[in-house]
């Protein structure tokens, strides 16, 4: 071991590692991110190795002491460095070493039947436990953002696009909650994966489990786990819940791109539905006129790059022989870029979207009467026609109408009768000529009328009210 730093490992090399191996190798600059974790693990293994008599009353008093106090001095170092500049090469050297100089030999009774495998897992899974909840308030802040701004707005109506092109008038809430319910499975999603985090591998030793009797259990209770992992080799190889965790995070990511960029084009000149504040907008260099939504363009990029690293892991993790490999070591790092993105990425979206005004009449003046051949099509179908020749009629007046140079509703009436004398009144096709009664007509659930849409909101609310995901005690 060279002598400014202390290696958990080394007693039969005769030479040092080379400098370019303890480059690739070192993961302190990641990993120190989980000092809490790995102390807190390390008091909750040494109560367990007293509990359970391996460890003396005293020796785990100086242990836990010397865990305060090196706990407290990493936290100010962190806070004040922003990393730590020990020589060491991980999280679990450090803490070993700072311990050993403030509870003396106790310190090296700590790493009794444990092994950085299990230490490592146990601190990752720890770390996500803390951690995921705040991903999980971001999201539903994200969804209350939407729920408010549709409850506010449930009066606008707007076009609604398929193959941007423009295809049905919609409630402009309609739209917003369209969002909100992909996101709404995203946080469901979320908390579907604690159950499977809430397994603690402590005990489960370099690969072949703990050879002094503890109890793991107790120890995975004292941790805040709810359960441990059944098989030692399974709980150091597996990073089922990070491959997991990864493609959930670039599900979530997809969709925050779909709402970045259907915001994106309504907030181009040519739309001009939305106007974003000074707050979540950027300027050109160049352009002195230049409102740019860089916010939303790099929550679209996000997107890609959370799929890179989901996908990026599992090549990772596939084919990798039983059991700790160190190729494994790459999570934490993914970990918390991942992390780290989207939680950015969420509250990007959600302040973008509570500070952002949007142009009612210019969605308005988007509509027009095209967009409501549907609806004629229907008015025959209500009076006996088959769809299928509706929808054809309908097709012949469009064209009638392009022809003469008229839109829908100054096509006289004498001109849809006399390609179709199933129009029965130049009332009730006129009739069919306001946003509001189009949009009203879609009352089945789930859809764009103004009861199904408050019958959405209030599904959201009472759920927003009522789901909550704590992971550690
Ligand atoms: N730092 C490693 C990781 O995060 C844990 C150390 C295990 N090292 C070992 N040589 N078995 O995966």
């Amino acid at each position: 071991m060279s002598a400014d730093r202390y290696q958990l490992w080394g007693g039969c090399f005769e030479e040092e590692p080379s400098s370019v191996l303890r480059r690739l190798n070192d993961s302190l600059s990641v990993d120190s991110r989980l000092f809490r974790e790995d102390i807190q693990g390390s008091r909750c293994w040494a109560a367990e190795l007293h509990r359970s008599g391996h460890l003396t009353e005293e020796d785990n008093k100086a242990i836990q002491d010397g865990l305060n106090m090196v706990e407290k001095d990493v936290e100010e170092e962190m806070l004040k460095n922003g990393r730590l500049r020990d020589p060491e090469e991980d999280i679990h050297s450090v803490v070993e070493r700072r311990l050993f100089k403030r509870a003396g030999v106790a310190a090296q009774r700590l790493h009794t039947a444990r092994s950085r495998n299990d230490q490592s897992a146990t601190d990752t899974r720890l770390w996500m436990l803390g951690s995921l909840p705040k991903l999980h308030a971001a999201l539903k802040e994200l969804i209350t953002v939407l729920v408010d701004r549709a409850s506010n707005e449930i009066d606008i109506i707007a076009p609604g696009y398929t193959h941007l092109q423009r295809a049905q008038p919609v409630r402009w809430s309609h739209f917003l909650l369209s969002h909100a319910w992909a996101l709404r499975d995203d946080v469901t999603r979320l908390e579907e994966q604690k159950s499977r985090l809430s397994r603690c591998p402590l005990g489960s030793g370099a690969i072949a489990g703990c050879a002094l009797p503890i109890d793991r259990m107790r120890l995975a209770n004292s941790l805040g786990f709810e359960d441990v992992t059944p098989n030692s080799m399974f709980a150091v190889s597996s990073r089922d819940h990070l491959v997991e965790f990864f493609n959930w995070a670039s599900l979530c990511g997809l969709h925050l791109s779909r709402l970045a960029e259907d915001l994106i084009i309504y907030s181009t000149q040519e739309f001009g539905f939305v106007r974003f504040s000074d707050q979540f907008s950027t300027g050109s260099s160049l352009m002195p006129q230049k409102r740019n939504p860089d916010g939303l363009e790099l929550i679209r990029g996000a997107a890609g790059l959370l799929l890179g690293e989901a996908f990026g892991f599992s090549c990772v993790m596939k084919g990798l022989p039983s059991t700790y490999n160190k190729d494994l070591q790459s999570d934490k790092e993914l970990l918390f870029r991942t992390y780290d993105r989207l939680l950015d990425c969420l509250k990007v979206a959600a302040g973008t979207i509570t500070t952002m005004e949007v142009n009612n009449n210019k969605a308005f003046s988007c509509l027009d009467t095209d967009m409501l051949a549907t609806d004629i099509a229907h008015t025959l179908v209500r009076n006996g026609f088959p769809f299928r020749q509706a929808h054809h009629v309908v097709g012949s007046i469009l064209r009638r109408a392009s022809a003469l140079g008229v839109d829908l509703k100054n096509l006289p009436y004498e001109e849809y009768h006399k390609i179709c004398p199933e129009f029965k009144s130049k009332e009730e096709l006129q009739r069919i000529f306001s946003w509001e009664t189009s949009v009203e007509q879609y009352t089945s659930l789930g859809g764009t009328s103004r009861d199904a849409v408050n019958h959405q909101l209030d599904i959201l609310r009472s759920w927003l009210g009522s789901t909550q995901l704590t992971c550690t005690k």
